[in-house]
């Protein structure tokens, strides 16, 4: 039998802080992080990435709104990686981000205070209390590290989704968000903590494949106008066999409230920012636990309990499905009056 889900054993919840750049799936994975009962989100940071700063802060501001975690401080960071031009992948998202998806304007605007100052501070006020969650490019990270290297302590737990160890996306080796910033992601795995990457391996296992969004369908308005359009924006022209888009960064959001779902091995992983062809490709050494080896730095997820994974994923969603319904409805009652 799976283990118990920690909500239905009254465990508090576990407190988060995502990091991301929505996108669409960076958008699914903050539904996930708000409607799951077991988390609790405390802080979300933005990242330019998919697409620019100002279009992820004004998706995570308007996400906030749609879903309801209002008083969720949104606090904007880097536009741009550490050394290098920003990167979009505009033509996966769409140009504003969120694909088809257009979502009310938000009445509330992000925070003062920047997301690295939001960061290191949410870490420093609760110390092993709030699990970070990257599921963007890891500018902010990297300059949190800067600014604070003592929140490699003081997280709970540091998750991202990035890297691979077989195939790129971004490039044939490199996966988008270590690509979008390979300096930063360098910095970030050479920090003194264990990072749990969440690569293309295993999310490219949690595909949302005609089925699953048949299911995405029966949320009623929060599946129609926001799950499946989300999930099915972009087909890659190159592949045929197209299986549906997979949902990334919902993998990361899930590992922090069910890593039982997910398999993983240590490895030391590092991070080429060099290389001709290879820029942005994470090295992952799995036999980093031989004694002559370095230590590993991470935990390198694998593989994915998919059928387990969707009926979580789609199971948690269902429970804020009528909230969400009602308030777009009310929304839109007061637009039309
Ligand atoms: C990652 O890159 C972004 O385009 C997605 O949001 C996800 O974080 C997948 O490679
Ligand atoms: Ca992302």
């Amino acid at each position: 039998m799976p283990p118990l889900h920690s909500s239905t054993q009254h465990q508090p919840p576990l407190r988060l802080l995502l990091d991301c750049d929505p996108g669409l799936d960076d958008a699914l994975a903050l539904l996930l992080a708000h409607a799951d009962p077991a988390l609790q989100l405390v802080a979300v940071t933005t990242v330019g990435g998919n697409v620019s700063l100002e279009n992820t802060t004004r998706n995570a501001l308007q996400l906030r709104q749609y879903l309801g975690f209002e008083r969720v401080p949104v606090a904007a960071g880097a536009p741009a990686p550490l050394a290098r031009p920003a990167r979009s992948a505009a033509h996966v998202h769409g140009e504003e981000g969120l694909g088809d998806v257009r979502l009310p304007v938000a009445g509330a605007a992000a925070s003062t205070a920047h997301a690295v100052d939001t960061i290191v501070d949410t870490l420093r006020d609760s110390p092993g209390d709030v699990h970070l969650v990257a599921t963007g490019p890891l500018t902010n990270i990297a300059l949190a590290l800067r600014r604070e290297p003592r929140i490699v302590e003081w997280a709970a737990s540091f998750v991202i989704m990035g890297g691979s160890y077989t195939r790129g996306n971004a490039t044939p080796a490199a996966e988008f968000n270590i690509y979008a910033d390979p300096e930063a992601a360098a910095e970030v795995f050479a920090a003194n903590w264990n990072v749990v990457m969440i690569g293309l391996d295993a999310t490219l296992q949690a595909i949302a494949t005609p089925t699953i969004v048949d299911r995405m369908r029966a949320l009623g308005s929060l599946g129609t106008e926001f799950a499946v359009p989300l999930s099915t924006f972009w087909t890659d022209p190159n592949d045929a066999d197209w299986p549906g888009q997979a949902v990334h960064d919902v993998c990361a959001v899930a590992y922090v409230a069910r890593p039982d779902l997910f398999v993983s091995r240590p490895a030391l992983v590092r991070v080429e920012t060099e290389g001709e062809y290879t820029s942005g490709m994470t090295v992952v050494d799995f036999n980093a636990a031989d004694p002559d080896a370095a230590d590993p730095n991470a935990t390198v997820v694998t593989t994915v309990d998919v059928d387990a994974f969707w009926d979580y994923v789609l199971g948690v969603w269902a429970l804020v499905a009528p909230e969400i319904d009602d308030r777009a409805a009310h929304a839109g009652e007061r637009t039309r009056g």
